[in-house]
C-alpha cells in the first residue's frame, strides 16, 4: 500500500505468504501455553503490536512488555503504560539489554498464572507449572528477554542437534516455566504509516522499503517532534522550514559524509542517519502517541 507521508510516497514490499506460515506455527505453539508475554517496541507501541494475536490467544492472560525503553521518550512511555493499564492490560516497561524491569515482569507472569495454578489445585493437582511464552514481531527483543530471564548469553541459544527446540521448557521459578524459543509474530502492514514506523525502528528488513524515502520522512518528523535533539546530536541548525534535503545536506557536512569534490554524499548520509535513529543515538524518542 503506497501512501504519502510528509509528502513522500512510501510503501513496504510485503508478501502475505509469510503471514500464513507464521500464523499456523503460532497457533500450534500457543496450544501449550498458559500466559503470553507480548513484547512491543516502546518507540512504536501501536505499530509493533499484532492485532490478530488477541484472536489467537483467546482468553489466555496476556502481559504487554514495552521494551527498549532506553531508546524511547520516557514521558511518552509513561503515557503509554497508563493508556494500556486503563484498558485493563498488565503493562510493564523493560529494557532487556540492561535487564531493567525483568523482576517486575517475572512477578507479573506469576500473578497472571495464579488462576491456572488454582484451577489445577481444585482438581487435586499440586505444583502444576504455569507455562509462559514470549511473542512479538521480529527484532523487538524476544531473544534478548529470554536470554535475560534464563541468565544466558546469545551463543547458548544456538540449536543443539537432536533437541526439538520448540518444546523446550525451562523452569524459571516455582511453578513457572518459560518456552526457551520465542513465538515470532508477523508485522502488520495496515497502512504505510505502520510500515514506516516498523522500517525505521528495524522490525522489517532494509530491502523491502526505500531507504532514501524513509530517511526523508523521518527527518521531517523529527524536525517537528524532536528538533532540539536533532540539532544537538549532529551539531546543526534545524529551521522549521528546512526540507529533508536541506537537513541531509547539513548532517552530511557535519558528519563529513562527503564525496571527493566536497559535495555531500547523500546515500552515505541516509545510511548513517537511519542507523543513528535505529540505535537510539539521537536520544530517547517515541514516534507514536497513545
Ligand atoms: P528478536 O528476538 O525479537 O528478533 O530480537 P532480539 O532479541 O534479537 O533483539 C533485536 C535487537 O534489539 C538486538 O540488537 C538487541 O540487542 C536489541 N535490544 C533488545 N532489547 C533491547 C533494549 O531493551 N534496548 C536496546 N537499546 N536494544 C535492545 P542487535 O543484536 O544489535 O541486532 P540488530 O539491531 O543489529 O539486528
Amino acid at each position: 500500500m503506497t501512501e504519502f507521508l510528509e509528502g513522500y510516497p512510501f510503501a513496504i514490499q510485503w508478501f502475505p505468504g509469510h503471514m500464513t506460515k507464521a500464523k499456523r506455527l503460532m497457533e500450534n505453539q500457543l496450544k501449550m501455553v498458559d500466559v503470553v508475554v507480548e513484547i512491543l517496541d516502546a518507540r512504536v507501541p501501536c505499530s509493533s503490536a499484532n492485532p490478530l494475536l488477541k484472536k489467537l490467544i483467546g482468553n489466555k492472560p496476556k502481559i504487554v512488555a514495552l521494551n527498549k525503553i532506553d531508546m524511547a521518550d520516557p514521558e511518552c512511555t509513561a503515557r503509554w503504560l497508563a493508556a494500556l493499564r486503563e484498558k485493563n492490560y498488565t503493562a510493564i516497561e523493560v529494557d532487556c539489554q540492561r535487564g531493567k524491569g525483568i523482576k517486575t515482569l517475572l512477578a507479573a507472569m506469576r500473578q497472571a498464572g495464579q488462576p491456572v495454578i488454582d484451577k489445577w489445585l481444585k482438581k487435586g493437582v499440586r505444583n502444576h507449572p504455569v507455562r509462559v511464552m514470549v511473542v512479538g514481531i521480529p527484532n523487538v527483543g524476544k531473544s534478548t528477554l529470554i536470554n535475560r530471564i534464563l541468565g544466558r548469553n546469545k551463543t547458548a541459544t544456538q540449536n543443539k542437534p537432536g533437541v526439538t527446540r520448540n518444546t523446550q521448557w525451562v523452569e524459571i521459578g516455582k511453578n513457572l516455566e518459560l518456552l526457551d524459543t520465542p513465538g515470532v509474530l508477523w508485522p502488520k502492514f495496515e497502512s504505510a504509516e505502520v510500515g514506516f514506523n516498523l522500517a525505521v525502528t528495524g522490525a522489517v528488513k532494509e530491502d523491502v522499503f526505500d531507504r532514501e524515502t524513509a530517511a526523508a520522512i523521518l527527518l521531517l518528523r523529527l524536525k517537528r517532534m524532536y528538533p532540539q535533539q536533532l540539532s544537538a546530536y549532529y551539531g546543526i541548525e534545524v529551521a522549521a522550514d528546512d526540507t529533508a534535503r536541506q537537513l541531509e545536506e547539513k548532517i552530511g557536512r557535519a558528519r563529513g559524509a562527503l564525496k571527493a569534490g566536497g559535495e555531500v554524499n547523500y546515500p552515505k548520509t541516509v545510511d548513517l542517519f537511519l542507523r543513528d535513529f535505529k540505535y537510539g543515538k539521537l536520544g530517547p524518542m517515541t514516534l507514536e502517541e497513545p
